[in-house]
């Protein structure tokens, strides 16, 4: 099995970062393969709205990183998306990237009013999302999970769990038990559940 993490932090040693490095521990002690792109590493132009990917489902933007970060997504069985809050919502660099998995996206009109998305990847993949947040609570996740949510359609990913860690600024991730913990056994889980779908 193999895992893809991107993560929307400038810290690598940050909380989303070790968040997200929990889960792949989790599974890599199930045997998964593992990769982490910290996103900030990557030139990751901002989606030029287009619409090209409408009718390619290709980007016209091929001068970037973002083709490297595409092959990773359509090679991997499982993502994890993390990123901290920022202004009340997720960072931009990572919202840059998830707006350029646009070309993943199946579009089904009527032509009059309705639309639906679909993905244009075959397999199924298994998706978990993590957000934290140094001041704010539970609630200001919602723009997360909406944003992770449309972009786990685009790549054909499953929103099999969501990891969301308020409150950091009085409690950095490394001090939770229960949140590391909670990281650990989602990572075993995943390399279970996949498992499962295979074996099904
Ligand atoms: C520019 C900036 C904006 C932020 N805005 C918010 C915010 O609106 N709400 C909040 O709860 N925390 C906010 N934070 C705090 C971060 O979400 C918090 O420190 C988080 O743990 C950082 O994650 P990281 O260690 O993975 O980078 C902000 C931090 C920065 C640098």
């Amino acid at each position: 099995m193999k895992i893809a993490a991107f993560v929307g932090s400038p810290h690598k040693n940050g909380n989303t970062a070790r968040v997200v490095k929990q889960i792949l521990t989790g599974a890599q002690s199930k045997g998964a393969t593992t990769e982490i792109f910290y996103l900030y590493d990557y030139n990751i132009k901002p989606c030029l709205g287009c619409r090209y990917c409408e009718e390619k489902n290709v980007c016209k933007i091929v001068d970037d990183d973002v083709p490297l970060l595409h092959r990773a997504i359509r090679e991997s069985n499982a993502i994890v998306l993390g990123t901290p809050t920022y202004y009340g919502d997720i960072t931009g660099q990572f919202k840059q990237f998830v707006d350029r998995c646009y070309p993943f996206c199946k579009i089904v009109t009527d032509g009059k009013n309705k639309m639906e998305f679909y993905s244009i990847i075959p397999e199924r993949k298994l998706g978990i999302l993590v957000a934290v947040s140094g001041s704010m609570g539970p609630e200001v996740f919602d723009s997360h999970i909406k944003v992770a949510g449309h972009c786990f359609n685009d790549i054909n990913a499953v929103f099999w769990r969501k990891i969301l860690v308020p409150f950091t600024t009085w409690t950095p991730v490394t001090t939770s038990h229960a949140v590391m913990a909670e990281a650990f056994s989602s990572g075993v889980e995943l390399v279970d559940a996949f498992n499962k779908h295979v074996s099904l």
